[in-house]
């Protein structure tokens, strides 16, 4: 399985409801930072997860876990049970790229992964439909990490509706040391006064998406969680402000951080934007990524 990272052209955030979660207004689109999810068929109902950063299978990943925690094994289960199957198992092994607690939703999208080769491997046979209704109940981005492209989120985020877009687009994504949990994110989030009205999505931004303007794009860029991760990560003040300097098209951070995503006009620009910011120095590692691309799909 290949499974793409999410950003967030735009995240306009609620009051937080009663069930903890904050009702989101937001413009997702896939990109080409995929992880891989291989997942080989178990007939003893168990479940095995192994991370690695290389394609030959070194270098462990330190903070993820691997045990029922991961969010592999919790979409696995789910879908084993709703198959009503207790043997089903499979050993995982997931190479990643997509920066983990970056923001871009890494292990939602391995959890996306997981639904569709389990369903394969097994001979479940659902729909996307109804792996979208699982999906949702692993994660808020699940169900978008399926569906990919581009696409309005609302709800907790996990209700998908498509959106008429053009164009293809090119990311700087700054990637930072050390991660962001998202739920502290959004508890600054309401410490700093949380959201106070219902969400919307901005009008310029859907203009823009549908005439593939990438100048009005950058320019509607935006995340109501910005001051709360800034607040946690004064830094990455610094990373938005070398990027723009460098003549970025629009800059945000990646959903609730501290990945900082730039906007840029093409291939070239993007290195130019790279450049700048790997000399300053901000950030742990600078990659480029395009998008929009497809949700999880088999190799
Ligand atoms: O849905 P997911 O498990 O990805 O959410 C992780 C955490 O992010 C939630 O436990 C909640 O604290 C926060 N969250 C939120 N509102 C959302 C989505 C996530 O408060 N719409």
């Amino acid at each position: 399985m290949r499974v793409p990272a999410k950003i967030n052209l735009s995240l306009g955030v609620g009051p937080v409801g009663d069930d903890g979660f904050h009702p989101l207004a937001t413009v997702y689109q896939a990109v080409d930072l995929q992880d891989e999810v291989k997942a080989t068929l178990r007939t003893d109902g168990r479940f095995t997860v192994s991370v690695h950063v290389e394609a030959d299978g070194t270098g462990e990943v330190a903070d993820i876990p691997t045990d029922d925690d991961n969010l592999v094994v919790r979409a696995a289960r789910l879908l084993q049970t709703r198959l009503g199957d207790p043997n089903a198992g499979a050993d995982f092994v997931i190479r990643k790229v997509i920066p983990v607690a970056g923001g871009m939703a890494g292990g939602s999208a391995d959890a996306a992964g997981a639904l569709v080769a389990c369903n394969a491997i097994w001979g479940g046979g659902l729909s996307r439909e109804a792996l979208e209704g699982l999906a949702a109940q692993v994660g808020s981005d699940v169900p978008f990490l399926l569906h990919g492209g581009i696409a309005v989120g609302s709800g907790r985020g996990e209700v998908i509706s498509p959106v008429l877009a053009r164009g293809s687009y090119h990311w700087v994504v700054a990637i930072a040391d050390v991660g962001l949990s998202t739920p502290e994110v959004y508890a600054e989030f309401d410490r700093l006064g949380g959201g106070t009205e219902e969400p919307e999505v901005p009008a310029p931004l859907l203009a823009a998406l549908r005439a593939g303007d990438p100048v009005g794009l950058g320019a509607a860029l935006s995340n109501d969680l910005t001051e709360a991760a800034l607040s946690l990560r004064p830094g990455l003040r610094a990373t938005l402000d070398i990027g723009t300097e460098a003549g970025a098209l629009g800059a945000l951070i990646s959903g609730s951080g501290p990945t900082v995503l730039f906007l840029a006009a093409d291939e070239q620009h993007g290195m130019d934007i790279a450049v700048s910011l790997a000399a300053a120095r901000v950030c742990a590692d600078v990659v480029q990524a395009r998008g929009p691309v497809p949700g999880a799909r088999l190799l």
